[in-house]
């Protein structure tokens, strides 16, 4: 392709400034033009709103849309970040797709699956590239434990994530005007977020699976409501989530969420046990494990043991700099034509999408174990697969 990738983003909140940021960024390095801005909401496209969580950003040349139709007829763009709130799809990747444009989508691409998968299929047809929003992938600590597992068997991944209805971001779209929560919070809302494992514990799932190199076979979910009296306040969202995947080589993997308001705790567990260790996210990424012939004579210490598989510091994984080489790799795949640089398409996401919208079938269901493969086809699941009437 000759000269930047032409990108457009399609909805400028919280995140489409994070890609703004980014792009503006690898602009410098002429990997991209930021060619095009579309947002329903006019203010979202303001020069000076924008400046003031991007300062770098110039208006200068940027194409300003109200849809995503009239930023793709308007042939400006070869590439397009989908950065809109998941539930507001209205088959505007098929239409871009369909028209020849590159596909980045941040996660969770759609809360309904059918529609997933009728985007999937139009990126299929057009033979455009495509990638989800998983910057976790491109964290070099991760990295560093996905390929120290590399020819390993993983037999369980645990992770415990503290967090608070406090956590949530401001967000930029109208809500109140949909029907949404008055405070735009909406991800603490569920017609909006689709839960918290479905908008955040989705990155969890998904980091699962790069660290194992594995797929999620089957999901058991059961969460606490928030106590209705709370909900019109704090949001409907449940209050804990204890989700169970089986991945499809045999291992386990768990994650619990906890999303109480005022207590403004953040907290993590997260710990990997293969055959034979225990890999720790410390300051720095350590496997407990002993090389040596085997059993000792002498029991030892956990200091002989432990051994550093990344180096710290480990803070940013879900960061900034991430972001930014997720946006790299998506533009350099797409200009050089190597999209081994992005480490996921939309296709192989599904998995990580399918395992969150089956553990809310799962809660529902009382905790029944769901198969991801029935999920995706069974007619069984087909009313959980479609968006709600009127939604
Ligand atoms: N990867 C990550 O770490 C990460 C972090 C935050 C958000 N996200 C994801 O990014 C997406 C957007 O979330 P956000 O936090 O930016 O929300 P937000 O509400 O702050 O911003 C969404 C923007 O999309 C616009 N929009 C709404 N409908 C649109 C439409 N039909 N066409 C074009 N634009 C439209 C809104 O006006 C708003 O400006 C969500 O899918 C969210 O899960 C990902």
């Amino acid at each position: 392709m000759a000269g930047p990738l032409r990108v457009g983003v399609v909805g400028v909140g919280q995140r489409g400034l994070q890609h703004v940021r980014s792009l503006t960024a690898l602009q410098s390095d002429e990997i991209v033009r930021l060619a095009a801005l579309a947002d329903p909401y006019a203010e979202n496209l303001d020069a000076a709103k924008i400046n003031g969580l991007v300062p770098e950003y110039r208006d200068a040349g940027v194409q300003k849309f109200a849809t995503v139709r009239e930023m793709v007829d308007s042939g400006s763009v070869d590439a397009i970040w989908f950065v809109m709130p998941p539930n507001q799809h209205r088959g505007e990747i098929e239409y871009a797709a369909g028209r020849g444009i590159h596909i980045f989508a941040e996660k969770p691409q759609s809360l309904f699956l059918d529609e997933v998968l009728r985007q999937n299929e139009a990126i299929t047809k057009a033979g455009v590239l495509s990638m989800c929003g998983f910057q976790m992938r491109h964290d070099r600590g991760y990295t560093d434990i996905r390929n120290y597992l590399k020819g390993k068997w993983v037999a369980s991944m645990t992770m415990i994530a503290e967090g608070a209805v406090e956590g949530h971001g401001v967000k930029h779209t109208h809500t109140e005007e949909q029907g949404g929560p008055a405070n735009r919070v909406w991800t603490a809302n569920k017609a909006w977020s689709g839960t918290s494992i479905v908008e955040a514990g989705i990155h969890q799932t998904d980091i699962m699976r790069y660290w194992s190199d594995d797929d999620v076979a089957w999901v058991r979910a059961n969460y606490v409501e928030r106590p209705r009296e709370l909900q019109d306040a704090e949001g409907d969202n449940p209050i804990y989530y204890e989700v169970s995947y089986g991945f499809k080589k045999g291992g386990m993997g768990t994650i619990i969420f906890t999303k109480p308001a005022r207590s403004y705790y953040q907290g993590r567990f997260d710990c990997i046990v293969w055959t034979h260790g225990t890999i720790k996210l410390e300051d720095d990424f350590v496997d407990y494990h002993f090389d040596g012939e085997w059993p000792p004579a002498e029991k030892p210490g956990l200091e002989d043991v432990r051994k550093v598989i990344s180096a710290g510091p480990h803070d940013t994984a879900m960061g900034g700099e991430n972001t930014t080489d997720l946006g790299k790799a998506f533009a350099e795949g797409v200009s050089l034509g190597k999209p081994e640089l992005m480490r996921n398409t939309f296709g192989s996401s599904i998995n990580s999408l399918a395992a969150v919208l089956a553990a809310n079938v799962s809660n529902d269901l009382g905790g029944e174990k769901i198969v991801i493969d029935e999920f995706v086809s069974d007619r069984k699941y087909a009313k959980y697969r479609k968006r709600p009437a009127g939604v």
